[in-house]
């Protein structure tokens, strides 16, 4: 089969981590009799120096026009004075909402292998971290009216935010579809104590829950869901979560599975176009060094070709050959503990070739 890719390489060392992804898909290509057509799209500060905006039409129209599209990281300190309607991070939230983009799988598993490298105790780790959040991506406070007003205390500022019963019943449909194929059992994680979106989120969860009897549903306050996930992540299966709520539970749940250089991410519609990113950022501090953590993006075009392209065999060979690498001790120096030698990005690239 044939295959058209969107490439967004973005900032800092979004261009090294989309070169090793790329190295692995085409190895995967040519393993698998599979031909993957890439055509690069600027966006992000990388789009701000050269045309002065963070997301070209151009772009968009790229994106929209390929079978999926894969996404290095934008953003960086170069751009942080920029106001908010043309900082890079803008290029994301466009994109996903030009793409209708509902849904974010974020997969956190801790590798037996990198036990060491978990920031929680051994007894905790024991019981095994398998869980996935689903964050809805194109709704709540991210997209809500903003802006800048006369308040009681002088000048103030103001974020809303708003869920239809249209967008928490698609997204949670999506969660009891995931968990369906897993362990069967949702966390629902919101503020209800306090928000009316999230009482609305609640009951809405609920109620499409009885479609599926054979799934468990549990809900849990975020800032005790932020408690559980260090006390004892064993628990969680599948968590279900606004947008907000869901990029600081993403970050926490990286952390916890060793590091945040591990773990990918897929932005969903309806239909079978994607956006596959890592979910760290664009690293400013080591770009150019050839010094990053490739895995998560080569784990995202994984997934790239099992939810986009139906490819299973292809993602599995590179999710094992990821696997294969970290078992045998190889390490980028995020995910070194004590004595070693840190591989460089393309070392570990090509290691993980090697084991496709
Ligand atoms: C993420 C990122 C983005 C988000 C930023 C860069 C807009 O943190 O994908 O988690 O908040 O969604
Ligand atoms: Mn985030």
């Amino acid at each position: 089969m044939e295959y058209n890719i969107a490439l967004i390489k973005g900032d800092g060392i979004g261009p090294e981590i989309v070169e090793s992804a790329v190295a692995v898909l085409e190895k995967v290509g040519e393993k698998f009799g599979h031909v993957f057509h890439f055509t690069a799209y600027p966006a992000g500060g990388e789009a701000i120096d050269k045309f002065g905006i963070p997301l070209p039409e151009e772009t968009v129209r790229g994106c929209l026009e390929s079978d999926s599209v894969l996404l290095g990281a934008v953003g960086g300190p170069k751009w942080d004075g920029l106001s908010g309607d043309i900082r890079p991070e803008k290029a994301l939230l466009g994109l996903r909402a030009a793409m209708e983009l509902f849904t974010n799988l974020r997969p956190a598993k801790i590798y037996p292998a990198l036990k060491d490298a978990c920031v929680l105790r051994a007894d905790i780790v024991g019981k095994g971290i398998d869980l996935v959040i689903v964050r809805e991506l194109t709704g709540g406070i991210y997209f809500g009216e903003r802006g800048r007003r006369e308040g009681k205390y002088g000048p103030e500022a103001y974020d809303t935010e708003a869920y239809s019963v249209y967008e928490i019943e698609r997204i949670a449909r999506v969660a009891f579809e995931t968990a369906r194929k897993r362990r069967c059992h949702v966390t629902s994680i919101d503020k209800a104590n306090v928000l009316e979106t999230s009482r609305l989120w609640r009951e809405t969860v609920h109620r499409v829950a009885e479609e599926y009897p054979d799934v468990t549903v549990a809900d849990m306050l975020v800032d005790n869901a932020a408690m559980q996930l260090v006390r004892d992540p064993s628990k969680f299966d599948v968590i279900v979560t606004s947008n907000m709520f869901g990029d600081i539970l993403s970050d926490e749940a990286s952390q916890i599975t060793g590091s945040i250089g591990l773990l990918a991410s897929a932005s969903l519609g309806s239909g079978t176009r994607g956006l596959y990113e890592p979910i760290h950022g664009s690293a400013p501090d080591i770009a150019g060094q050839n010094k990053a953590n490739p895995i998560a993006t080569v784990l995202s075009a994984a997934m790239m070709l099992r939810y986009s392209f139906g490819l299973t065999r292809e993602a599995d060979a590179i999710e094992g050959a990821v696997g294969a690498v970290l078992e045998e001790g190889l390490r980028t120096a995020d995910i070194l503990v004590g004595e070693g030698e840190a591989l460089t990005c393309t070392e570990m690239t090509g290691e993980i070739i090697k084991r496709l």
